[in-house]
């Protein structure tokens, strides 16, 4: 979320979680539990560099005939691997804010699901907790609905009881450049159908404090990825506009795509970088569009209006989805081939 809630160190304790379940519903497969692919994944990366297993050392150039066997078995081998890669359908949604954020998202799950049946579902909850950070208790709830992989930004330790959480739980990312001695971990890999997605979390270092740079962290996440991951999905949580359309560009060609959040307010530039990459400056927020940025209006405008500190709560009204949904092609490895932004009212009869 943006700074207005920052200027409020007393907001409304929301803990109105409703009927968090203790299992999860078929999880995706977590970091750690799909290694076994990478011997096959280093075969491919090691095609893709020409140093196939089958060349022939000192033989490899394009005169030898070693080399021309070669590169023909490798072409094979590369065209196999990639047509046994299914397309499939990320569907990413922005903050989700409060209990009517909450409410929207798994009110809305059935619907989204119906149309547009994503195989993969990641949800930035950074402020699912009375709209500032995210608890235990949430996290799971969310997990147990289907969500995949939550990713999280500049509120995530508000409560002090997800700290540990953060370490023990795979698929909750907090931003990887923050410092290193900070509680969790910025990335992770899940699997499902065969097709292994890493995400990633980073956060600007424009007007956020983020403790180390968001664009070097990126180059090492997706080192720490390359034998890992089918597909990359990169959570860019920035407040300027700037530093995240960079990001797009330094990953384009990189990355299966790059999505922007901590605005709450969705921007109009969903698009298929020239490189393959997915990107938007800012999903938007999942959350009461009554007011502002997820705040009661009145509240907010007093603020604005007074200068002087007042009470926050979080909005109930008008809850909307705002989302993106992504498909990529058949066979190709972190390439998009389009990107959607969903707006959805929530709760409307
Ligand atoms: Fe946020
Ligand atoms: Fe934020």
């Amino acid at each position: 979320m943006g700074p207005l809630h920052e200027l409020d160190e007393r907001v409304e304790d929301e803990r109105d979680d409703r009927g968090d379940k203790e299992h999860e519903q078929d999880p995706a497969r977590c970091r750690g539990q799909g290694i076994e692919r990478e011997d096959r994944q280093g075969e491919q990366d090691r095609i893709q560099r020409g140093t196939t297993t089958g060349a022939t050392p000192g033989g490899t150039g394009p005169g030898s005939s070693a080399g021309r066997g070669s590169c023909g078995a490798s072409l094979v081998m590369l065209r196999s691997m990639e047509d046994a890669l299914p397309s499939v359908t990320l569907l990413f949604c922005g903050d989700v804010v409060g209990a009517a954020g909450r409410r929207a998202l798994l009110g809305s799950l059935d619907s989204l699901r119906a149309d547009h049946a994503p195989d993969f579902l990641v949800v930035n909850g950074e402020n699912a907790a009375g709209g500032l950070g995210i608890t235990p208790k949430i996290a799971r709830e969310l997990f147990t609905a289907g969500v995949d992989v939550i990713t999280l930004g500049n509120h995530t330790y508000r409560h002090q009881e997800v700290w540990a959480y953060l370490d023990e739980e795979e698929r909750i990312l907090r931003p990887a450049n923050f410092l290193r001695s900070q509680p969790g971990h910025g990335t992770c890999v899940v699997e499902r159908g065969g097709v292994r997605l890493g995400v990633v979390n980073l956060q600007g270092n424009l007007f956020l404090d983020s403790g180390r740079t968001a664009f070097s962290e990126a180059d090492a996440a997706l080192h720490e990825l390359s034998n890992r991951a089918d597909h990359v999905l990169v959570d860019m949580h920035a407040e300027a506009t700037s530093e995240k359309v960079g990001l797009g560009w330094h990953l384009d060609g990189r990355v299966t795509a790059v999505v922007g959040t901590h605005t709450h307010v969705p921007t109009a530039d969903a698009r298929i970088l020239p490189g393959g990459t997915a990107y938007i400056t800012d999903v938007g927020m999942t959350g009461a569009r009554g007011g502002v940025i997820g705040v009661k209006r009145e509240q907010a405008v007093r603020q604005m209006l007074t200068r002087m500190p007042v009470r926050f709560e979080t909005s109930e009204e008008d809850p909307w989805v705002q989302a993106v949904v992504i498909r990529t092609p058949r066979g190709k490895r972190r390439r998009a081939e389009s990107i959607a932004a969903v707006h959805l009212p929530a709760g409307r009869p």
